[in-house]
């Protein structure tokens, strides 16, 4: 019989092979198709960097341009999904509004052959913003919004459905480098996820389902709108401390630290924090950003754990006036490149994921006829 060596949460097992990304080597790094995520954050945009991902190489002015042109024209939804968002409450969360969103697209639109999966892939990234914003506006203003924007940018249009205006710069640039930073982990739990599902030979859809109900979770992308509910907590650094304190002498977890992959830093944070100073100062914040870097201190302090992507892209998110719930979301918005690509190397050289267990239970047991049972 094999031996099964235990690994909880299949820590540093290899569960398969993928050209997309490279994180954690040395403990630190991350990189999409060999492209540092510093270069990318610093010089391209969230469209070159999912081209790169989902194409295989960066585009050039004209492959960028015809993307970019194609995605808009894929903004639109189609009057049944603009029926459905419509009928899912206020009280929803946006992830499942997004969940449905993905779901009923796949009934109207479905993928059928395999042969149309890019297809599906930019209808996805061009519309998963306009589904949650349509939805967030209609629950929260009552108005039905056009999600067909001029802008040219996934960030730009997101903004602009949001708060009915076109962004500043400085807030689109910094959404932009944000959806980057986000786009693309290896094989982090929405992505295996995906891969799990397309690993059946299920459609495009019922996969980004699936990776969008991991994602929720707040050890995965929930950790940004967790993290902003304990640094609206406090009023002063002071605060922060003690109350960062009490909660690891109780043993609970601060959402945005640590990561299964890294070891001593997060190579995403360095860049959400800088964005996070800028924004704080533009919006003349006294005390967010002060708390949020008390807390990376007495964390790094007391356990040596640091902050995560999550904890500084959720005061990011804040200064820009985006509500602390649609956080997690805007992850979607951006990890669909990831995703996207991760199905589409996945059907290239298919095989079932289906791993064994260890089983745990009781021995043999004779079969007790439902009459002679205590
Ligand atoms: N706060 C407090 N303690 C933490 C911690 C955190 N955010 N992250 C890890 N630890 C501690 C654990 O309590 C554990 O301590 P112990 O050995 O004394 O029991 C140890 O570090 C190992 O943590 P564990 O959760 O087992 O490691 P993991 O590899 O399974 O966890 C995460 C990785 C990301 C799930 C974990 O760091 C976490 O829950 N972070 C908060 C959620 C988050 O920000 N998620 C987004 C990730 S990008």
């Amino acid at each position: 019989m094999t031996a099964i060596k235990k690994t909880g949460g299949l820590a540093g097992v290899i569960a398969g092979q993928t050209a997309l990304c490279a994180v954690g080597g040395e403990g630190a790094g991350l990189s999409y198709r060999g492209y540092d995520i510093d270069d990318l954050s610093d010089n391209a945009s969230f469209e070159e960097v999912a081209y790169l991902l989902i194409a295989g190489h960066l585009p050039n002015r004209g492959e960028l341009d015809e993307y970019i042109a194609k995605l808009k024209s894929l903004r639109g939804l189609p009057d049944p999904v603009k029926q459905v968002l419509e009928i899912i409450p206020a009280n929803a969360h946006p992830m499942a509004v997004l969940r449905t969103g993905v779901s009923i697209l796949g009934n109207l639109e479905p993928e059928g052959d395999f042969a149309n999966q890019v297809l599906v892939a930019d209808r996805l990234l061009a519309c998963l913003p306009s589904m949650l914003l349509y939805w967030h506006r209609f629950q929260t203003d009552g108005e039905r919004i056009d999600v067909e924007t001029g802008d040219d940018s996934v960030s730009g249009h997101f903004l602009h459905m949001l708060h009915g205006k076109r962004p500043s710069e400085l807030h689109r640039k910094s959404l932009d480098t944000t959806l980057i930073l986000y786009a693309e982990h290896e094989f982090n739990a929405s992505t295996f996820t995906a891969r799990i599902i397309a690993g059946t030979l299920s459609d495009f859809h019922s996969a980004v389902s699936g990776a969008i109900g991991a994602l929720r979770g707040a050890l995965h992308g929930g950790a940004n709108e967790a993290a902003m509910a304990l640094i609206e907590k406090f009023s002063s650094p002071e605060e922060a401390i003690e109350g960062v304190l009490g909660m690891l002498g109780r043993k609970e977890k601060i959402m945005g630290f640590g990561h299964r992959v890294y070891t001593t830093s997060d190579p995403r944070n360095s860049v959400n924090k800088k964005m996070a100073e800028v924004l704080a100062d533009e919006a003349g914040d006294t005390h967010l950003y002060v708390v949020s870097e008390a807390i990376e201190k007495v964390m790094w302090d007391q356990k040596k754990i640091f902050a995560n992507a999550d904890f500084f892209a959720a005061t990011v998110y804040h200064f820009m006036g985006i509500p602390t719930y649609l956080f997690t979301p805007i992850f979607v918005c951006s990890r669909i490149s990831g995703w996207s690509a991760h199905i589409m190397e996945q059907r290239a050289d298919n095989k079932l994921i289906r791993p064994a267990a260890d089983y745990i239970g009781p021995g043999p047991q004779k079969f007790v006829p439902i009459e002679e049972r205590h």
